[in-house]
């Protein structure tokens, strides 16, 4: 059950329906399911963008669902500290908490509902990790972390650290009350979210009871990709079955319609997706491991920047 929820969806602003005949509903062009696999010192993740064309995701790059598990005492497990330039990452716990540290001087405990953004731009090493307290406790942990792209003209920005608060995100209703819309960032139907990426985009947490379903408007510049966190439901106007740890590519178009099925098994008791979109860079993209780069000869760049220790230093104090 993500940490930010209310108890009355129909107290919150409610978002404008959508016209059905003045708008073009998006058609899913592909579904696909995330791979199991393990970060870092070998917490559980999602590989939610695994075989799905860069082209399609731009300017997303990769997506991890981290959990949902629950860990017993002692379980818990981070990151070592590790590198990062050419993007920024967007980490959005929705249950537990996470310390981050930076060699900027970033840093601080991401804990239920809050999001963190880091701009790595030039270069940044940076640590995620539980604090004591989880460790010795466990407890459960489930989050989302997104990679951001930089167009060239920003792959070496300043790097830049912000923490939102998990009650400063935009709440939201469906007409009928039967979907809660959080907006970690960017804008859905004229209310903003909090946390700004270099890069435009839009990032909306959806919560659906069983048997509801609510449409959205998009913006037509977007892209538009749709990933079940947990339930069963359908995505598009033409209800294309979806669910937990599938994602959804959306054709062109100026709106989304997810529903949940009417039936939800007892693990995951309301359908919950994200909804996500952003202004294509269009520029070609080399990666490997924890840079992303125009061409291969930046990223060869970037391990050599890192070995010779140009894109940071620990901080002291909080040595690995
Ligand atoms: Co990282």
């Amino acid at each position: 059950m993500p940490a930010v929820t209310v108890e009355n969806p129909l107290l919150l602003p409610r978002i404008t329906p959508v016209d059905p005949t003045a708008d073009r509903p998006r058609l899913v062009s592909s579904v696909t399911t995330a791979p199991q696999g393990y970060e870092g010192e070998g917490f559980p993740v999602r590989r939610a963008f695994a075989g799905v064309d860069l082209r399609a995701l731009d300017p997303f790059i990769h997506m991890d669902q981290m959990g949902e598990v629950e860990y017993g005492a002692g379980e818990p497990k981070g990151t070592p500290w590790h590198p990062h330039r050419g993007f920024e990452t967007v980490t959005y716990m929705i249950d537990g908490e996470m310390a981050h540290q930076d060699s900027n001087g970033g840093g601080g405990l991401i804990t239920n509902g809050d999001t963190q953004w880091m701009t790595a731009g030039g270069g940044i090493l940076h640590i995620e990790a539980p604090p004591e307290h989880i460790v010795a406790s466990g407890g459960l942990f489930h989050g989302l972390q997104l990679w951001v792209n930089l167009p060239r003209s920003l792959k070496f920005a300043q790097p830049r650290y912000q923490d939102i608060r998990g009650s400063k995100v935009a709440l939201l209703s469906s007409d009928d009350g039967g979907a809660l819309l959080r907006v970690i960032a960017g804008d859905l139907d004229g209310h903003a979210g909090p946390g700004s990426t270099h890069t435009p985009i839009t990032i909306v947490h959806a919560t659906l009871s069983p048997g509801a379903s609510v449409t959205v408007p998009w913006r037509p510049d977007f892209n538009a990709l749709v990933y079940v966190l947990g339930g069963d439901g359908t995505v598009g106007s033409k209800q294309r079955p979806i669910r937990s740890g599938q994602l959804a590519v959306l054709e062109d178009g100026d709106s989304i319609t997810v529903a949940a099925d009417a039936k939800q098994d007892s693990r995951h008791p309301n359908f919950d997706v994200v909804l996500l979109g952003g202004q294509p860079i269009r520029e070609p993209v080399a990666m490997s491991g924890p840079f992303v780069m125009n061409t291969r000869a930046e990223v060869v760049q970037a391990f050599e920047d890192f070995r010779a220790g140009r894109l940071g230093s620990l901080p002291a104090a909080h040595g690995a």
